[in-house]
């Protein structure tokens, strides 16, 4: 049976990712594709609904995205949201107007609770609004059926043609009751099932791979994240000992934290796989040694790791594919990806360009982050592991600023696992995004029992953050930060000076370097 799906147009708004995520977790399979997916294909893909995304245009500009006319008849549901609902009404006959102000925030919209995108909604509902046009009169074979003091038309729909419009974002979290409308479009409308399951996922991937791969063999760089765990259980039970794991401990991970994965995934652990630990300290030291410079250090630590795996691959000798824990953000945003280059980022997992193999397989690349985390938990993957925090490639070479060496390391590690021990000891470690020690290159003076110090300054850094592209600082209680600040002093030599970064992002960066 073919999986129900639902497509989302994206017409250049910020938040098409999120819609795409809201739908799936109404349990409706969702992708996103250009605004300028053709007719054609989205005819051969069959969609259950469209829904067009909001955008920075105005539909009168001369190189605004539009989309066929033909689309609106061609019996599909269609939800246009912000400039998706412009354009709908623009299209169709309606006029669309520009303001003299923007309407931004947090709105009381009145909604027709008769309308199927309203059913169980109530008749004032705080919606997110965000735009500058606005749909002055609906086209004619439209209904109006919400609106605002200053927005006549905030939401417009022709039953007959299945199509629907909201000029606020149903999407993001503002919009109270905006999981509910989005539920109503594809149940009411696209008359879906809800057939986007995580054990039906794990099942049918299982199978798929086992076609693909047949007796071939399969080669996964492990790295402890949640990502290449999810990837490689899911290889392994497909597969068995046809996978093998490489784990290349660079001596750049948090304490124990190499230990831990040998734990679950080596000899002793729950899974039937082939796994190769590489303990590569010392060659990464080395690289590293005298080295300060921020892009340097993550330039040397990538490519390393890639030279590690790929010397690794070549004993294991004729391997077929490679597993990678590519995810559906990566695949959209390599898509579509314009923003600048802040940090050059290491996926632990990246592709050697040397070794040869004769295909990838990208189990996880149509999930989400909470999408993985589900299937780990599916399949059984210890929940330390499955809610583990990001961690970046080049691990702690990046929390060490300055030149990086084995007795700093040894200091960051001591540091941050205090950290951690107490922020969870207080229960402060739940709705954190990311939370760690890092140590800076600053020594200072300080006195110890009668003894004059000259020891380094950690830093703890704790943030709240959904994408992890903003951050703020998150407000941890200070006795805790107290406690953690007496025990690092006490317990981590080399250390007589503990700070707490404030800083948000922009313009801080979560990591250090
Ligand atoms: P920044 O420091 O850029 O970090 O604010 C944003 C998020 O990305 C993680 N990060 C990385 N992840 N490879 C990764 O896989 C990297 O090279 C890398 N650098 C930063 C960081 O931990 C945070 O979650």
């Amino acid at each position: 049976m073919e999986r129900e799906l639902v497509i989302v147009l994206d017409f250049g708004g910020q938040y098409n990712q999120l819609i795409a995520r809201r739908v799936r977790e109404c349990n409706v399979y969702c992708e996103v594709h250009p605004c300028t997916l053709s007719l054609e294909k989205i005819r051969e893909m069959h969609p259950k609904g469209i829904i067009f995304t909001g955008g920075p245009n105005s539909v009168y500009g001369e190189d605004s995205p539009r989309c066929p006319k033909e689309m609106f008849e061609m019996g599909i549901p269609i939800l246009g949201i912000c400039y998706g609902s412009q354009l709908m009404a623009y299209m169709l006959g309606g006029s669309v107007k520009t303001a003299p102000v923007s309407e931004y925030g947090k709105t009381e919209v009145d909604v027709d609770t008769a309308s199927p995108i309203f059913e169980n909604v109530s008749e004032k509902t705080i919606c997110w609004m965000s735009h500058t046009d606005y749909i002055e009169s609906a086209p004619t074979d439209f209904k109006v059926t919400a609106h605002t003091p200053v927005c006549p038309v905030a939401g417009m729909e022709n039953a007959g043609k299945k199509l629907y419009a909201v000029q606020f974002h149903p999407e993001v979290m503002h919009t109270q009751e905006g999981k509910q409308m989005l539920s109503n479009f594809v149940y009411n409308v696209c008359g879906c099932s809800g057939d986007w399951k995580m054990d039906s996922f794990v099942e049918t991937t299982i199978r798929q791979i086992r076609e693909k791969v047949g007796g071939g063999k399969v080669l996964c760089a492990l790295s402890g994240g949640v990502d290449s765990s999810v990837a490689a259980v899911l290889l392994s039970k497909a597969v068995g000992k046809q996978l093998t794991c490489v784990f290349v401990d660079h001596g750049l991970l948090r304490k124990n934290e190499g230990d831990e994965v040998e734990s679950v995934f080596g000899p002793e652990g729950q899974y039937d796989l082939n796994f190769v630990r590489v303990n590569a300290q010392e060659r990464f030291y080395g690289k590293l040694a005298g080295v300060t410079d921020p892009e340097k250090k993550r330039k040397i630590i990538g490519e390393e790791f890639i030279r590690v795996f790929e010397e690794e691959a070549k004993k294991i000798g004729a391997v077929d594919f490679l597993v990678q824990g590519t995810i559906y953000p990566d695949v959209i945003e390599s898509g579509l990806g314009k923003s600048a280059v802040i940090k050059s980022h290491h996926n632990v997992g990246g592709l050697p360009d040397c070794v040869d193999f004769k295909e990838i397989i990208e189990p996880l690349r149509l999930l989400f982050k909470d999408e993985v985390r589900r299937a780990g938990l599916e399949l059984g993957i210890p929940d330390y592991l499955v809610y583990r925090q990001p961690f970046p490639g080049p691990g702690l070479g990046v929390r060490i600023v300055g030149e990086v060496t084995a007795d700093k390391v040894r200091i960051v590690q001591d540091a941050d696992a205090i950290y951690r021990e107490e922020l969870a000891k207080a229960g402060c470690d739940k709705g954190l995004g990311q939370y760690f020690a890092a140590l800076t290159n600053m020594r200072s003076v300080g006195v110890m029992g009668d003894e004059r110090t000259y020891d380094y300054a950690v830093a703890l850094r704790a943030v709240i953050t959904s994408d992890f592209m903003t951050a703020e600082a998150a407000e941890i209680p200070f006795e805790v930060l107290s406690k953690v600040m007496n025990r690092v002093i006490n317990e981590v030599k080399g250390v007589n000076r503990v700070l707490y970064d404030l800083t948000s992002k922009p313009p801080g960066t979560i990591e250090f370097e």
